[in-house]
């Protein structure tokens, strides 16, 4: 019977596209503090600091072409008998820009604002600024709509039930340092799905997984879907 298959993406695998990681040695993370840039409680200190850091990412992200992995998991997805499920911590948009329609951004995604006073969504702009109106409400409060620390990330209760139904639970560059994300493996593999990572190199949570491939993702991750949309 086809199978399905459940894919956590991170960082790693945009790295090739010219998107910085986190937590690399020049990751974002050693550039900017998490806490000014990330939470609720930094914006509120900083709104223009943090609105002139995501625009920057938005606009990088904008000119970012989708890669030979991210290709391939649209190809998986096209091709495989069974369901694929896209899971990405990143907030860019090159998977559904290499052709894949089943992505859900449990970090949300940097195409879009939310208006921190009343909760309507929009496209966002190239750059916004504190003093972007909300469509809805007209009040000077526009946050791109991207999950903070500290803050609960999208689709969970549907994430959680993709894991229970997955045959295959796969994580690809990411470090496995961030939770729920991080969970994922431990949730996937009690409810008897097999688990492989790929990643550059051996994460933080390696151990969790069944099998392991490790290289670039442009390399590692076609390799992958070759084998398996040939049966290996
Ligand atoms: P990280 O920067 O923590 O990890 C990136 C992973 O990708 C590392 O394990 C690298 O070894 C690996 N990597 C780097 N280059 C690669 C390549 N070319 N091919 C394959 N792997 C490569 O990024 P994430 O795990 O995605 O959240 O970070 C998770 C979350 O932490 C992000 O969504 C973000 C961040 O803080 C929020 O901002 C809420």
């Amino acid at each position: 019977m086809a199978r399905k298959i459940v894919i956590l993406t991170g960082a790693g695998i945009s790295a090739e596209s010219g998107l910085g990681t986190f937590r690399d040695a020049q990751g974002l993370w050693s550039q900017h503090r998490i806490e000014d840039v990330a939470t609720p409680e930094g914006f509120a200190r900083d709104p223009d600091l943090v609105h002139r850091f995501y625009s920057a990412r938005r606009i990088q992200a904008a000119a970012a072409q989708p890669n030979a992995a991210h290709h391939a998991l649209a190809r998986l997805e096209a091709e495989w008998p069974g369901e694929v499920v896209i899971v990405t911590q990143n907030v860019d948009a090159l998977h559904e820009a290499a052709g894949a329609r089943q992505v859900l951004h449990m970090h949300g995604t940097l195409a879009g604002a939310l208006c921190a006073a009343c909760g309507h969504r929009w496209p966002a702009t190239p750059e916004m600024t504190p003093t972007t109106p909300c469509p809805a409400c007209n009040r000077a409060a526009a946050r791109p709509d991207v999950v903070w620390f500290g803050e609960i990330p999208y689709f969970m209760e549907e994430i959680l039930t993709h894991l229970g139904e997955a045959d295959l639970f796969a994580a690809i560059g990411t470090s496995g340092q961030v939770y729920p994300a991080a969970a994922f493996v431990q949730e996937a593999a009690a409810q008897g799905a097999q688990t492989v990572e790929l990643n550059l190199e051996r994460s933080e949570i390696s151990r969790a997984f069944e099998s392991r491939r490790f290289g670039p993702a442009t390399e590692v991750v076609p390799a992958w879907v070759e084998d398996l949309l040939a049966g290996r």
